[in-house]
């Protein structure tokens, strides 16, 4: 018989992370073993300071022993208090269900950083201030210079910024991140990264050189200006040498460091950059280097925030794209403009190669569309201009990609440049932040499979350090509602765990006194005053949704019970706020929130939507206390939830079952936050379908309906009409943008339409993702791949294809904590064929759609004799089965 092997092993869901400050990490690793019913009966984690040590199992620092669980997800550390800087190397071996233990894994490690604030040594350091509220500076350049006298063991850099950095050691490149340290409220926290540099220095002269940026510390935030933060980057380093002596050198930024400015005249998130070639400082991160005509740098108080290790994704390259055209010449006075088609919108920069006389400059516009005449159209990117210049050294081929910038666009226009250019003078670099793919969904149908396609390109560009609503205007923020109502779609594409786990500390950050959560977060100056502190419903609720979504997805306790009490302040300040439990009353709350944004004429009132949300939230909070073990707080959740649904009725819902306002989007919030009384839900639903057809078969649904509003259909029984709405290819539709060209989810159902060209330019993003929220159902429904709240993180998997709509196949696949799940159905001639993969030591409940006395089979086998399937009851239009791990094909035969 196959033993099972060990793989993936992963810490706080990484792999082999470098300086993390988890003080009980927590460990995860899969079963890879194709048989059925393989599972984990007992594991043994054993941890050592080496991976020699772990190998010859001696002087280990931690032996668990054989543990009887299953448990394979989120076992917490418990040898040794950790400190910092300490490697630990740990492997696992794990009992299958016939007790016969597998091989030990591949070593894997975890490194910690620095844990307490006093062995930051360094000073924060930087230039001379330039540049002011509306005008960019110049990014400068320090470096210091130092002897290594002895043979090296490891070398550590721990830095950061306030700001952006990118450090350089020798003439290299440390790292290859982007937008270091990330974006938190840096009056609060900062991250800090830590790199192995061991085998980047060299015995005799080194050089340490840090060029810094604006970033979102000192660079424009959204529309309300720069420095909202500080008035200037600052660095804050810390080089430990550990020689093969046992002996250390530590180099730190302090007043030693020298600083210049050089070739990068300005570098903004928003607006772009400038960078003048024939200013290059040529050689500036090596050591033999002439700084004679550089400035001592400045050193700064410190700001007595939290140092933090950086426990989360950081943003990097991932992809290159070709324009997939020739550029078009635009001829237009004073010179003529190419544009480049990358064909696809997205989130990065792109990287120029051009030769010419040196001093001629080039001019990069980036834009999402075009206009009529084939121009770029930039009017919706509001005051960002997202330009780059590049002046010419002159010498020869040379190549540019600005480094503290991002832009949205598809489309480059490119004026100034030296003769004709070819199609290979830009590449396209995509950026995003590590969030693995996860997730693909495939079905029979083209332009579902396009809408899919432009849902996770919406993800990618939208999941930079935070969660953001679009990545080209003057906003780029961390939006709370766009965030919540994609979570469930950004969960099956990709791994989010630590990417959400970073941004819930963002929300905790953001959270004022009161319990009140703003509408963004990181929060900005904006909304810190007035009315709009309060991100209303359905954008602040996120502080409940997005790590209860987690802890689904993923199984993930500690994220609850870390920001329990952030979650508990919260539903207290809606209480406290609402009026007789109805949140967002006019009498109370003149504004209520954003109501249910940018439906189609159809106006939700804002106290119902705030009402369900704050019902919602509380039972969310019971389920939470109960996962948690808090059964007197889950009992008081529950009864909040119940008095609150009593308020919504006796408010808002007719002895009859009709919802007040009557848009679809008040119907389907009563009927998927189970807010009716049992007996009128087929009425409410029944009102719900009126409206859609009377809509001629289209949706009415905002950012807040549209994502619940199949899930709504399905559960009512109305699975035909919610096909209906995903397969309407006019206006409004999730299909029509698609049939329009695009390649990212549009913010508006009209973000341009044949009849009237471009909505309001104040407000039309083509990549905003919050409309792909209809990706969970695909995965969920179509495909029918679901977690289970009872044993969250799939650990027990809910398979339920629900075909339809016409499609005669559909296929998705999701690599959760346990492995690959798959669940692909196919339509033929003679009945229905369905594949699904279990993996290992999960289980499932499969329901395969079949009438009462169709005949099912697994592979060869009648259903009842299949190994690993337990038919536990026939339906009306499924066999339920219990599926123990492996691979299964069904087929069903009327
Ligand atoms: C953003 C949204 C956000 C909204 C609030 C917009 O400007 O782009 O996506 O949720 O404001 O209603």
């Amino acid at each position: 018989m196959q033993s099972a092997k060990v793989i993936n092993l992963r810490c706080e869901y990484l792999s082999n992370p470098l300086g993390i400050d988890v003080l009980q990490p927590r460990l995860s690793w899969q079963l890879d073993c194709p048989r059925r019913g393989a599972r984990q009966t007992a594991y043994q984690i054993v941890a050592a300071d080496s991976q020699k040590a772990l190998e010859e199992a001696r002087a280990l620092i931690w032996d668990t022993g054989k543990i009887l669980s299953d448990r394979s997800t989120h076992v917490p550390y418990e040898g040794p208090a950790l400190h910092s800087a300490q490697r630990v190397w740990w492997r696992v071996r794990i009992w299958d269900e016939h007790d016969q233990p597998s091989p030990w894994s591949e070593p894997a490690w975890w490194e910690m950083g620095l844990l307490d604030r006093g062995e930051w040594r360094g000073r924060w350091i930087g230039a001379a201030l330039s540049g002011g509220r509306w005008t960019s500076a110049p990014c400068p350049f320090l470096r210091k210079t130092f002897v290594v006298s002895q043979p090296v063991a490891s070398a550590r850099l721990y830095v950061t910024a306030l700001g952006l950095y990118e450090c350089y050691l020798n003439g290299h490149r440390v790292g290859d991140d982007v937008f270091t340290p990330g974006w938190t409220d840096y009056r609060k926290r900062v991250q800090y990264r830590v790199y192995d540099v061991t085998e980047m220095l060299r015995t005799g002269a080194n050089a340490l050189g840090a060029i810094l940026g604006d970033g979102w510390y000192c660079g424009h935030v959204c529309w309300i200006g720069r420095q909202q933060y500080g008035d200037r980057p600052k660095l804050l380093a810390q080089l430990v040498i550990n020689f093969a002596d046992g002996s250390t050198h530590t180099v730190v930024s302090d007043e030693s460091w020298k600083t210049a400015f050089g070739p990068i005249l300005e570098s903004d998130l928003l607006m772009g950059e400038s960078y003048d070639a024939r200013k290059e400082l040529v050689g500036w991160d090596t050591p033999g280097y002439d700084d004679s005509q550089w400035q001592p740098v400045q050193c700064f108080a410190d700001p007595g925030i939290a140092l933090v290790a950086t426990n989360g994704p950081t943003v990097r390259r991932f992809e290159e794209l070709q324009p997939v055209a020739d550029p078009v010449e635009i001829k237009e006075w004073p010179m003529s403009r190419w544009i480049f088609d990358f064909g696809q919108n997205m989130v990065g920069r792109v990287r120029l190669k051009v030769s010419g006389p040196g001093g001629t400059t080039i001019t990069l516009r980036h834009g999402e569309m075009l206009d009529a005449e084939g121009k770029l159209y930039t009017a919706n990117l509001r005051s960002a201009r997202q330009t780059d210049h590049y002046t010419l050294r002159g010498e020869g081929e040379e190549v540019y990609e600005p480094r503290f910038t991002f832009h949205g666009f598809r489309y480059v226009e490119m004026s100034g440049y030296p003769g004709r250019p070819g199609r290979d003078a830009l590449t396209g670099i995509v950026l995003h932040s590590d969030i693995p793919q996860t997730g693909t969904f495939e079905c029979s149908d083209p332009l579902i499979n396009q809408l899919q396609h432009n849902i996770v390109w919406g993800q990618k560009g939208n999941f930079l350090e935070v969660p953001t609503d679009c990545p080209q205007r003057d906003e780029r923020l961390g939006w709370t509602g766009d965030a919540q109502i994609f979570i469930r779609t950004a969960a099956f594409n990709r791994d989010v765990a630590a990417f959400f786990t970073k941004w819930q500390q963002d929300l905790a950050d953001a959270q004022f006194e009161s319990g009140a959560i703003p509408p963004v977060a990181p929060n900005v100056a904006f909304f810190a005053e007035g009315p709009l502190r309060d991100g209303g419903p359905a954008w602040a609720d996120a502080v409940v949704i997005c790590p209860w979504t987690i802890y689904l997805c993923y199984g993930d306790t500690q994220l609850l019970e870390r920001h329990y009490d952030s979650m508990a302040r919260f539903v207290d300040y809606l209480v406290r706020s609402s009026a007789g439990l109805i949140r967002a009353h006019p009498d109370v709350d003149p504004w209520g929130g954003f109501g249910d944004w940018l439906s189609i004429n159809a106006e939700t009132p804002k106290d119902l939507i705030g009402t369900a949300f704050l019902a919602y939230s509380a039972r969310l909070m019971g389920r939470i206390a109960a996962a948690l073990g808090k059964t007197d707080d889950a009992q008081r959740y529950g009864q909040l939830f119940q008095d609150v649904r009593r308020a919504f009725i006796h408010r808002f819902v007719t002895a009859d079952g009709l919802v007040f306002g009557g848009t679809q989007t008040a119907y389907v919030l009563a009927l998927h936050f189970d807010l009716l009384p049992e007996e009128l839900r087929p009425k409410a639903a029944q009102a719900l379908v009126r409206d859609i057809v009377e809509r001629k078969m289209h949706l009415s649904t905002g950012f807040v309906g549209a994502s619940y509003l199949p899930f709504a259909l399905t559960t009512a029984g109305r699975l035909d009409i919610a096909y209906e709405l995903l397969l309407q290819k006019s206006w409004p539709s999730w299909l029509y943008p698609v049939t329009q060209g695009a390649t990212t989810i549009w913010e508006r159902w009209d973000g341009w339409t044949a009849e009237k060209g471009f909505q309001d330019p104040g407000m039309n993003s083509f990549n905003h993702y919050a409309f792909g929220s209809i990706g969970a159902w695909l995965y969920a429904v179509v495909a029918g791949i679901d977690v289970d709240p009872e044993r969250p993180g799939y650990k027990h998997i809910i398979l339920r294809p629900r075909p339809g709509g016409g499609l005669s196949h559909a296929r998705a696949t999701l690599d959760s904590l346990y492995g690959r799940i798959v669940s692909a159905w196919q339509q033929r001639e003679g009945g229905f064929e369905w594949e699904v993969t279990v993996p290992a030591n999960a289980s499932a409940t499969a329901y395969i759609p079949a009438a009462p006395q169709a005949v099912i089979r697994e592979g060869d086998k009648p259903l009842e004799d299949a190994e690993g399937v337990a038919l536990v009851q026939r339906t009306e239009d499924a066999a339920v089965c219990e599926l123990e791990p492996g691979t299964y094909h069904f087929t069903v035969r009327l």
